[in-house]
């Protein structure tokens, strides 16, 4: 296929002319496919990344002054328990008011649980085998009638799933959502290059090897599709993010919301205690006087081990992806070009040569490249960390087996739950370990124990898995 002379030139320029000559030989009916690929790169952006984090060895330079980030800790007692129902009025104000939106982070590969399609069909229910797609509609139906409250939905998926993401959505008849209430953003891709010579990888002789931007992805394509244009014309101020694999997680919970509101933050953090000193989470924290999140690589294990004069880790604040930020400020992030910082990731990706030959490299022969959303944390004016109990709205399945694994999901959602019942006087039973019967309890029938307690009766038995659906036993 031939190339267009301006194109040649500017792939010279990138240091990509080798992407000319594989247009030229790809297979005459991926040709044309593999060109538009070629044609949507951002040569620019490619070049500088491949400049400063592939050709140039990044300079390690320390994280800068590390302390503990302004928090809003759990409400311990009456005083606190009173800030909490003063946030929480607010954010039920927004919510009635329609001034918010959810916004679920689901473009991701899912490479570590190695599960086949969207993270979010996983069926993770220990009684219904239900979805972490059925899960979250779940609870947005059942906020959306608590407070009367349009709470768009949008979704983020990137090229990799968002066709059957849509499927999944579509056959299950969107969950009994309004199919206008639920938006699908599609994030954009990167390239994954050669790790030596910076030069774009091919992973089949008509196909880039193009993987998702990362989470940072979501503000360029809130914008990029339009998505920020119309919460603003709707009136939505606030967007609340959550990521695909905790379903534990309370989505738009308006104590989190009304906390950061009442700070006129652009940009809160949800954060819950580590569990170790070591665990791989990112740490939120006050570097060099603002607040930001640390990868857990980047953390000096001295730092990671300190502890505070009650023996309680200095620098407990793991961060879940779970913000609320303004769309004022995604506006001004994505303003002439998203602001985050890319960060590089040395990966294993298969690929062929200029002659066609498959390669499945044995050790990392690639970097692809990644924006994270919590690089906004530093751009913001105020931003507020509040922190929630773990066995109340933290338990991902990020892995196959171990920490964070369905095993671990499933437990903690069962003990959450059981808790809950036995709150209400229900008795659960309990096995010789002290682990409650798989249970389910669905959102639309109680967003909370307290109205758990009101919706069931005093005397229902219990005497094996159960799932309480949206009516009730
Ligand atoms: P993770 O990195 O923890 O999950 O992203 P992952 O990408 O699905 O799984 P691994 O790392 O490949 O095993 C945290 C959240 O951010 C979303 C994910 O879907 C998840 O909800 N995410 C991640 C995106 O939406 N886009 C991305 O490019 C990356």
């Amino acid at each position: 296929m031939a190339l267009d002379a301006a194109l040649q030139a500017r792939l010279a320029e990138a240091g990509q002319e080798h992407l000319a000559d594989a247009v030229r030989a790809a297979p005459e009916a991926e040709a044309a496919g593999l060109l538009a690929q070629v044609e949507e790169l951002d040569l620019g952006l490619l070049r500088r990344l491949v400049d400063e984090l592939v050709l140039t060895e990044p300079e390690a330079h320390g994280p800068g002054h590390i302390a503990p980030p302004e928090t809003v800790p759990l409400a311990a007692d009456e005083p606190g328990r009173a800030r909490d129902l003063e946030a929480a009025e607010q954010g039920e104000a927004a919510l009635r008011e329609g001034r918010v939106a959810a916004v679920l982070l689901a473009g991701g590969q899912g490479t570590r649980l190695g599960f086949d399609g969207p993270k979010g069909d996983y069926p993770f229910g220990p009684v219904t085998g239900k979805t972490l797609f059925a899960q979250h509609a779940a609870r947005i139906a059942a906020m959306r009638a608590r407070y009367g409250a349009g709470l768009p939905w949008y979704i983020l998926t990137s090229p990799v799933n968002d066709a059957q993401t849509r499927a999944s959505f579509r056959d299950a008849g969107f969950f009994g959502l309004d199919p206008e209430s639920v938006r699908f953003v599609v994030q954009g891709t990167l390239p994954a290059v050669d790790r030596g010579t910076g030069r774009v990888l091919l992973e089949a002789p008509g196909r880039l090897a193009l993987s998702p931007d990362g989470h940072g992805g979501l503000l360029s394509a809130l914008r990029r599709t339009g998505a920020l244009d119309e919460m603003a014309v709707s009136g939505i101020t606030t967007f609340f993010t959550f990521q695909v694999d905790n379903p534990l997680i309370r989505v738009a919970d308006p104590v989190f919301l009304g906390h950061h509101l009442s700070a006129g933050a652009d940009m809160s953090n949800l954060a819950v205690r580590k569990r170790e000193p070591l665990e791989p989470v990112g740490l939120i924290a006050s570097i060099d006087g603002r607040t930001g999140v640390i990868e857990y690589s980047d953390l000096p294990d001295e730092l990671a081990h300190a502890r505070d004069d009650a023996g309680d880790l200095l620098l407990w604040a793991g961060n879940i992806a779970t913000h609320c930020i303004e769309v004022a400020f995604a506006w001004e992030l994505t303003e002439g070009g998203l602001r985050l910082p890319y960060h590089r990731a040395v990966k294993r990706v298969p690929f062929v040569t200029p002659d066609g030959a498959a390669v499945i490299p044995d050790t990392p022969n690639a970097v692809k490249f990644e924006t994270f959303i919590f690089d906004a944390l530093p751009f913001a004016g105020a931003s507020v960390t509040v922190e929630a109990r773990r066995e109340e709205q933290f338990s991902p399945i990020k892995n196959a087996t171990g920490n964070d694994s369905p095993a671990t999901c499933r437990r903690d959602w069962n003990r959450l739950w059981a808790g809950w019942l036995e709150a209400a006087g229900v008795a659960v039973p309990r096995d010789g370990s002290g682990e409650p019967v798989d249970l389910e309890i669905d959102p639309r029938l109680a967003l909370d124990a307290a109205e758990l307690a009101a919706r069931i009766p005093p005397d229902l038995v219990i005497d094996g898995p159960v799932a309480l659906g949206p009516a009730g036993p």
